[in-house]
C-alpha cells in the first residue's frame, strides 16, 4: 500500500482484515519494520481516538511519533496557488508539506470539512495538497469526506463478532444531533461494508441523503423500523444534509435509538465511532448494554491503524531494498 485514504487504496481486504486480527493477537513481531522510522500525526481538527490509537499503533511497530496540532501550534496556512500572501496566512502548505515530508516516514493527516461549500470540501482540497508536497506515504485520519481508519475498525469489529456462514444484516441509521456533522464517517462506513459485500441497509430521514458515490449499492429508506427488522449490527450516527449542504433541516428527535425499536432486530449488536452524545443520538441503555461494540470499535482502531502503517512500511522497505540493490549493481 502506497498511501490510504480510502477503501480503494485496499487491494485485498480481507488480507488486511486478517493482518489486524493477527497483530492484536502479536502486536509486537514487526517491530524490525518501524525502526528508526517516524510517523507524524498532523491535526487539524481535535481527536482523542485517532490521535491514540494511531500512536499506539506505531509504538507497536517500533515506530517513532511525532504529533501537532497545526491548527493550534503551528503557523496559520494558506492554501492558494500564487497567493500574495499579505493576510493574515502565515506560511504556504506548500512549504509546510515539504518540510514535514522531510521529518517523518508518513504523515497521517485529520482535516474536517468546513461544511459551507460542497465543492470544496469533496475535492479534498487541503488533503490533496498534504499529499502532493510533503512527498511521502499519506494515511488519513478523517478527511472531509472519509474516514478510513474507523470504517476498517469497524469491519474488524464485525468479523470478530459474526460467526455464521450467512453474511449479516448491517444497518447504517441516521441519528439526531445538536450540531451539524460531517458525512465522513457515513460515507466511509458504506464504502467498507459495499467493498466486503455486506448486505447494508441504510436509514435516514428524508432529505439526509448521502451521495451515491459512497452509498451506490446499499438499500436506502427514510422508514427507520422497516430497516431495523431482522438486523445482526445497527450503526448509529449522524451527519448533515449533502445536497442542502451541510443543513440540519429539521430535528427529527423520533429518530432517536431506544431499546424499544431493538426489539425486531436479531438481536442486533450496537455500533458508534464515538465520540457520543449520550441520550440524544441513543441512549444510555443502548450504549452500556451487552451488545453494545461501541468499546471494541475503538480498541479496534489500533490495530486497523497497525495492519495499515505495517502494510506501508513493507512497500517502503521493498522500494528501498530496490532502489540498494540497483545502486550496489551500478557501482560494481
Ligand atoms: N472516532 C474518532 O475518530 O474519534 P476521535 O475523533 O476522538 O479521533
Amino acid at each position: 500500500m502506497k498511501h490510504f485514504t480510502t477503501v480503494h487504496d485496499v487491494k485485498n481486504i480481507d488480507s488486511l482484515i486478517d493482518d489486524a486480527l493477527l497483530l492484536k493477537n502479536n502486536p509486537f513481531t514487526h517491530q524490525h519494520l518501524g525502526k528508526n522510522k517516524t510517523l507524524g500525526l498532523i491535526f487539524l481538527n481535535p481527536s482523542l481516538r485517532t490521535r491514540m490509537s494511531a500512536q499506539k499503533a506505531a509504538m507497536n511497530l517500533g515506530m517513532n511519533v511525532i504529533s501537532m496540532n497545526v491548527d493550534k501550534d503551528g503557523w496559520a496556512l494558506e492554501y492558494e496557488d500564487g497567493a500574495i500572501m499579505n493576510g493574515n496566512k502565515i506560511e504556504h502548505i506548500k512549504d509546510a508539506a515539504a518540510v514535514m515530508g522531510t521529518y517523518c516516514d508518513i504523515i497521517g493527516i485529520r482535516c474536517f470539512p468546513n461544511l459551507q461549500n460542497k465543492a470544496e470540501d469533496y475535492s479534498e482540497k487541503v488533503f490533496i495538497k498534504f499529499m502532493k508536497y510533503c512527498k511521502v506515504p499519506i494515511i488519513s485520519l478523517e478527511s472531509a469526506t472519509l474516514h478510513p481508519l474507523q470504517s476498517f475498525a469497524d469491519l474488524i469489529s464485525i468479523k470478530e463478532t459474526w460467526k455464521q456462514k450467512i453474511k449479516p444484516k448491517i444497518v447504517l441509521t441516521w441519528a439526531p444531533h445538536i450540531k451539524a456533522l460531517p458525512q465522513a464517517v457515513a460515507n466511509s462506513f458504506s464504502e467498507w461494508m459495499l467493498k466486503a459485500d455486506y448486505d447494508l441497509t441504510i436509514a435516514h430521514p428524508n432529505g439526509y441523503e448521502l451521495s451515491e458515490d459512497y452509498t451506490g449499492g446499499a438499500k436506502i429508506t427514510n422508514n427507520q423500523k422497516e430497516a431495523m427488522l431482522g438486523a445482526d449490527y445497527v450503526y448509529v450516527k449522524n451527519w448533515s444534509c449533502y445536497n442542502e449542504y451541510g443543513k440540519i433541516t429539521a430535528e427529527h428527535n423520533d429518530w432517536v435509538l431506544t431499546k424499544e425499536k431493538m426489539k425486531i432486530t436479531n438481536d442486533a449488536k450496537i455500533m458508534h465511532c464515538l465520540p457520543v452524545r449520550r441520550n440524544i443520538e441513543l441512549s444510555d441503555e443502548l450504549i452500556d448494554c451487552s451488545n453494545s461494540l461501541i468499546i471494541k470499535q475503538a480498541e479496534n482502531r489500533v490495530y486497523a491503524a497497525q495492519a495499515v502503517l505495517k502494510s506501508i512500511l513493507e512497500k517502503e522497505n521493498i522500494i528501498t531494498q530496490k532502489i540498494n540493490h540497483e545502486e550496489k549493481l551500478a557501482n560494481s
